[in-house]
């Protein structure tokens, strides 16, 4: 898949919130890249985007400390996890998250702590700081196993979303 630059944080949003309507139980999102690159911003706006239609228009805080926040969509629950402070990672069935790999739709930040308890299906996705530009990141997309055909139709319009 080619890098995409996104320009700025609202394009990082506008990319999230045509990623978010697609994303089904079982879906899992690894986001990758160092402090600051903008996962959180993504996962908060991937949040917000399948909170908006439910009427709820609330804080998103941030699972830094407790590991992992939890929402309940009706019928299907989203769970955003940030792994930076995970310890051991027999943590990460203690926490739940490999049940929620198969039931939920899971926004896991610093993916890679998940080491060998990474599912086999996942988008990965990669957020590099651009060269030379403050507001810029690079963003690489990695499917990983089967289901994820609407990305296509997702990537080849993100230029031109409004
Ligand atoms: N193109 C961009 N996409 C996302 N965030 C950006 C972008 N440009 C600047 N930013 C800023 O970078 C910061 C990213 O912070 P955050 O999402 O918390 O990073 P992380 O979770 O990766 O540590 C935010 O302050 C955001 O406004
Ligand atoms: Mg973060």
């Amino acid at each position: 898949m080619p890098e995409l630059l996104l320009e700025d944080p609202d394009a990082t949003s506008r990319l999230a919130r045509r990623i978010a309507p697609h994303l089904r139980a079982g879906d899992v999102l690894e986001l990758h890249g160092g402090l600051g690159a903008g996962k959180s911003h993504f996962a908060r706006a991937v949040i917000a985007a399948r909170l908006a239609p439910l009427g709820r228009h609330e804080d998103i805080p941030s699972p830094t400390y407790t590991l992992v926040q939890t929402y309940d969509l009706g019928g299907i629950e989203l769970w955003h996890a940030d792994l930076y402070r995970l310890g051991d990672p027999d943590e990460i069935a203690e926490l739940g998250l490999s049940e929620a790999f198969e039931t939920a739709i899971v926004l896991v930040e610093w993916a890679s702590r998940l080491g060998p308890e990474a599912p086999s299906r996942a988008l990965s996705l990669s957020l590099d700081f651009a060269p030379g530009d403050a507001e810029g990141r690079l963003l690489r997309i990695e499917p990983r196993g089967g289901g994820w055909d609407w990305l296509a139709g997702v990537l080849g319009g993100a230029k031109g979303a409004a």
